[in-house]
C-alpha cells in the first residue's frame, strides 16, 4: 500500500503564524506537525509515502525528511499549486499511486489511542473500496459527518453539514482501493470549487464499497487548525509523554520498532539531535533495543 501524507493549504486560520512557514511544520509540543500523520502510516507498515505541499512549503518538508532513507522509508514530494480539495491529490500523486491501494492521510490531523496499530494493520488489508474512521465530537458541522444504523452501516456522508444527523466526524485518515484515482478523475468541483473527498467517499457508498470504523472511548483525535486547537494537542503529547516517559510519533523510535532500521542507525539519527531531550530519547531507545 502507498501512502499519502497532504500538507497543503494556506493555513489562514493561523495567520500570522503561517504566513511564512506550513502549518504542518509548526511544533506540536517536541516536534514539528507532520511527524505525527507520518507516524501514523508508518505504524500501518506503510514505507512509500509520497508528501505533498504548495510549491513554496514543498522545499522545506524536503529538508526536513530527505528521501527518508535514514527511517528506511522512501519518500517522494509533489506539488499542489492550488488548493483544489483533498481529492485533487489522488490526481496529483497518481504516478506515486500506480496500481496500489492508497492511505491518505491529512498533515494536521493527530491519532492515538489503545490498540491503534492493530487497527490500522487489519484495516489497511486487502481494502475494497474505502475505509472511513468515525469519531464523536461536540461540533460536528465543522467536518465531514458519517450517519450510522444501529449495526454500524453508513447511511449517509456529508460534507460540514447545517444540520448533522450524527455526531460522527470523518477523520482525516483514508484507505482506499486503487479505483479511488478513477472516480477521483471524474468528480466535478464543489460550489466552494474544490474536489470534495465526502464527494469521492459517497461514490463508494453508493457501490456498497464504503467500511466505517468507529474510534471509540479513550482514543484521541486532535486537528490543530486553530490556535487554540495547536496549543491544546501540544498540552496533550505534553502530559502524556511527561507522566509516561515515551513520546509520541517519533519516527525515529518508530522505524526501529517496526524492523525499518537497526539499532545502530537509530542511535545516529538521535545523535544528531543530541542537544534536545528528544535527541537523547531516540539515543535511549536504540540503546536498550
Ligand atoms: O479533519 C477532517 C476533515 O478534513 C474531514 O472531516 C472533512 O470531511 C474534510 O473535508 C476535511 O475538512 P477540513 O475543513 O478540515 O479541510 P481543509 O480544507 O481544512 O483541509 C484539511 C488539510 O488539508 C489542511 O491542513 C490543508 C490541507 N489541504 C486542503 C486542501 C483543500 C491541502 O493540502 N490541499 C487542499 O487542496
Amino acid at each position: 500500500m502507498k501512502g499519502i501524507i497532504l500538507a497543503g493549504g494556506a493555513g489562514t486560520r493561523l495567520h500570522p503564524s503561517t504566513l511564512v512557514v506550513s502549518k504542518q511544520l509548526l511544533p506540536v509540543y517536541d516536534k514539528p506537525m507532520i511527524y505525527y500523520p507520518l507516524a501514523v502510516l508508518m505504524l500501518a507498515g506503510i514505507t512509500n509515502i509520497e508528501i505533498i505541499s504548495t510549491p513554496y512549503d514543498l522545499p522545506r518538508f524536503r529538508m526536513l525528511l530527505g528521501d527518508g532513507s535514514s527511517l528506511g522509508l522512501c519518500l517522494t514530494y509533489a506539488e499542489q499549486d492550488k488548493p483544489r480539495g483533498l481529492a485533487d491529490v489522488l490526481l496529483v500523486s497518481e504516478r506515486h499511486i500506480g496500481d496500489d491501494p492508497v492511505a491518505l492521510i491529512l498533515g494536521d490531523n493527530i491519532f492515538h489511542g489503545p490498540d491503534f496499530v492493530d487497527m490500522l494493520r487489519r484495516n489497511s488489508r486487502d481494502v475494497d473500496g474505502c475505509v472511513l474512521f468515525g469519531y464523536p465530537v461536540r461540533n460536528p458541522e465543522q467536518y465531514g459527518v458519517v450517519d450510522v444504523d444501529a449495526d454500524g452501516n453508513i447511511l449517509g456522508l456529508i460534507e460540514k453539514p447545517e444540520k448533522p444527523r450524527s455526531n460522527l466526524a470523518v477523520t482525516g485518515l483514508y484507505f482506499y482501493h486503487n479505483d479511488a484515482v478513477a472516480i477521483a478523475k471524474d468528480l466535478k468541483p464543489s460550489a466552494r470549487g474544490e474536489l470534495e473527498i465526502t464527494d469521492l467517499n459517497r461514490v463508494f457508498l453508493e457501490q456498497g464499497r464504503a467500511h466505517l470504523i468507529q474510534l471509540g472511548r479513550g482514543f484521541v483525535w486532535l486537528d490543530t487548525g486553530t490556535h487554540d486547537a495547536l496549543i491544546e494537542a501540544g498540552q496533550y503529547v505534553e502530559i502524556l509523554e511527561r507522566r509516561q516517559g515515551v513520546r509520541i510519533a517519533c519516527i525515529e523510535e518508530i522505524a526501529l520498532r517496526m524492523g525499518f532500521i537497526d539499532s545502530e542507525s537509530c542511535h545516529r539519527l538521535g545523535r544528531r539531535l543530541a542537544k534536545s531531550p528528544y535527541g537523547q530519547y531516540v539515543m535511549d531507545v536504540a540503546a536498550a533495543f
